[in-house]
């Protein structure tokens, strides 16, 4: 591996991102649509990437609709598919033509269970899914991105505040935070740097799937506990890997976004 001239000077305010291109693996909801509208708002192409495509199809207008004006054909493309399979990773590339920016917000908590019950196949299916494909992503990202690129994946606090019955998906995550170190050393000679988002909760429809927190007032309630009175936004949330993206000084970072949430 040959040494790339250092990554130049660049404003690091999200602004600086106007004109870059940022593929985001797992676009069609929540903090991964959230990132699309915030990106097109600062000028950046979008190629949003999500399993299910009618989803995708209305995210798509929804991220179009947000900058009517002067959006050229391609500012936002789709890819449909599974963000784990390197063919629809290289795909969204291929479509974009030219990447500086991977954002994975593909995830889940799968595989939830004690430990006495977990059998060597859900262990297999929760790996699969989760650390399988943040490899499959690392594998395509290290090998298109530019120098001067970035990449950055998505955790939660509760791979440092752990729930019973969570081992499986928990050690999974950990190892995507672990991963994202390994990466930032690994890609430093070629200039890419990889990053992780550390998500408290933050009010999404994965957050509002959960047991409890299907209404306004749930959420609310529940949310006065965090420090800083309420749950983040998704466009809170989708704001970080922005910065991520534009400051070219961070790189081998877990941040954690969660309205103090882990100081409490
Ligand atoms: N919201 C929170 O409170 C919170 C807290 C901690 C961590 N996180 C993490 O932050 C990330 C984003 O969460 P969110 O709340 O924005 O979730 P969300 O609203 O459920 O959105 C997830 C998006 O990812 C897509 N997706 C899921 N699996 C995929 C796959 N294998 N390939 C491609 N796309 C896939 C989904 O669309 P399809 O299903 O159609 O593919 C959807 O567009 C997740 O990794 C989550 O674990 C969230």
């Amino acid at each position: 591996m040959t040494t790339a001239p250092p990554i130049p000077v660049r404003s690091p305010l999200s602004s600086g991102l106007s004109g870059s291109t940022a593929v985001l693996v797992g676009a069609s909801s929540g903090i991964g649509l959230a990132a699309g509208l915030l990106l097109r708002s600062v000028g950046a192409r979008v190629v949003l990437v999500g399993r299910d495509p009618d989803r995708l199809k209305a995210a798509v207008s929804r991220v179009r609709d947000a900058n009517p004006a002067d959006d050229p054909d391609d500012a936002v493309l789709a890819v449909a598919g599974d963000g784990g399979d390197e063919r629809v990773l290289a795909e969204a590339f291929d479509r974009a033509g030219h990447v500086d920016h991977v954002f994975v917000t593909a995830g889940g908590l799968s595989g939830r269970g004690p430990v006495t019950a977990l059998s060597a196949d859900d262990l297999r299916a929760t790996f699969d899914s989760l650390l399988q494909r943040a490899f499959a992503i690392a594998r395509t990202s290290a090998s298109r991105l530019p120098a001067g690129g970035s990449l950055t994946f998505s955790s939660g606090i509760l791979v440092a505040r752990p729930l019973p019955g969570m081992a499986a998906p928990l050690s999974a995550a950990g190892a995507v935070e672990t991963l994202t170190r390994a990466l930032a050393v690994e890609l430093a000679p070629v200039r890419v740097r990889v990053n992780t988002v550390r998500f408290g909760r933050i009010d999404t429809p994965l957050l509002r799937s959960l047991p409890g927190l299907d209404s306004d007032e749930a959420v609310t309630a529940a949310g006065s506990a965090v420090p800083v009175g309420r749950f983040g936004t998704a466009e809170e949330a989708a704001g970080t890997a922005l910065f991520l993206m534009a400051n070219n000084y961070v790189t081998g970072q877990i941040l954690t976004v969660d309205g103090g949430e882990t100081l409490a």
